[in-house]
């Protein structure tokens, strides 16, 4: 099936506006959704690559906060309230990779929401105290993986919490996503590939996952196919348009299936991710073979039908096949294989990532349950 070039535009469960060129079209989304003033929430990295300049050129009401981190903290997402009130905007849009949006996310909600993000982890009931009383919210991402823009999850890391904490409710959704390939097309292909086995890693962790939901079932197979299809050929020349549309489609459809939840790799990487500047998608690329391991003898079948969208067979091997097939991934894409090769992880501390694993909500929907002990058994097999 060959993708239209666009734009295509369909609702599930926000409103998706997919294509070449559609980011050019942010003001008219923003006139539909009532915004006059809307802040926008990205790092400097892009404000620096002129792609900010590239986007907004024609958005004259558009307020820049430029301030967030990759692994966004609490301090990140107060500066933006604070220039959000200072401004009087009336509306977010995220705009680049999974933080920002997470970040835009975060500020929406301390926009109407009384107290602090603590308050609505979702570890500690926080879910039930988000409402529907939020600011309109766009996002367009500039990498393929995170599927943020259509994700109800903000992670954001809290001195409360001393980790990367879930602030989660459908409500945080963002009303609009505009997903432009062509705000790809100069991602380095190490960056390519780390974002494109997050996506990969929310398709298979989502379908994995023990949670029934068939919707999302069917988009997690579907979004595999996109990234079986793109993911190697957009780090090899990243302006393979074609490569990149199946990138940005696999990342918007594996962040609607994360819907169902997720599994052992986002509760160790995020464990991992809590307090350094190491890549989330580097991190679950290394981790995924070695998950995959640990959970086959819960999750055998899932596997064989994972591994059919990458044309492997049925046979009385497939679930080990698909193993081997991502650790062959992962050596073929310019990322580190091993947590040993990441800068910023220490070994002394597997304990202590273990420890903070289990307290992840990732966890609790992973097909085969885990002690600590294993997850640190995990971790050190992956080091
Ligand atoms: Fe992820």
């Amino acid at each position: 099936m060959q993708l239209p070039e666009g734009p295509v535009v369909f609702t599930f469960p926000t409103r998706v506006v997919f294509g070449d060129g559609v980011a050019r079209q942010v003001g008219e989304e923003l006139s539909r959704s009532g915004v006059a003033r809307p802040l926008v929430v990205t790092d400097r990295g892009l404000v620096e690559s002129g792609l900010f300049d590239r986007v907004f050129a024609g958005v004259r009401q558009a307020v820049l906060f430029d301030g967030v981190q990759s692994n966004p903290t609490e301090a990140d997402c107060l500066a933006g309230l604070a220039l959000f009130r200072a401004r009087g905007c009336d509306g977010v849009i995220g705009f680049g990779g999974g933080s920002p949006i997470d970040a835009a996310k975060a500020i929406r909600l301390l926009a109407t929401h009384p107290g602090e993000l603590a308050d609505y982890d979702v570890t500690r009931g926080g879910m039930g105290r988000i409402t529907a009383n939020l600011p309109p919210m766009l996002a367009i991402p500039t990498t393929a993986g995170t599927g943020s823009e259509v994700g109800r999850a903000a992670l954001i890391q809290l001195p409360q919490t001393g980790r990367k904490s879930a602030i989660l409710s459908p409500y945080l959704i963002p009303n609009v996503a505009i997903c432009d390939p062509e705000l790809t097309r100069d991602l380095s292909p190490s960056l390519t590939a780390g974002t494109g086995m997050d996506a990969l890693s929310h398709a298979t962790e989502s379908y994995l996952s023990s949670t029934f939901h068939p919707p999302c079932d069917g988009i997690a197979l579907e979004a595999l196919r996109y990234i079986a299809r793109g993911l190697e050929s957009s780090v090899r020349d990243g302006r393979d348009a074609e490569a990149r549309r199946a990138m940005m489609m696999g990342s918007l459809l594996g962040g609607m299936s994360l819907q169902k939840g997720l599994g052992i790799v986002h509760a160790l990487s995020h464990a991992l991710g809590a307090e350094g500047r190491v890549h989330h998608g580097t991190l679950n690329a290394i981790l995924l073979p070695h998950a995959l391991r640990y959970n086959r003898p819960a999750a055998e079948s899932r596997m064989v039908d994972l591994g059919m969208q990458f044309g492997l067979g049925r046979s009385a091997d497939s679930a080990g096949h698909l193993i081997v097939l991502y650790e062959l991934l992962l050596n073929r894409l310019p990322l580190p294989k091993r947590l040993g090769e990441v800068d910023g992880l220490d070994a002394a501390r597997i304990g202590q990532y273990a420890e903070r694993a289990t307290r992840d909500h990732c966890l609790r929907t992973n097909p085969r349950p885990a002690s600590t002990a294993e997850l640190e058994e995990l971790l050190r097999e992956a080091w």
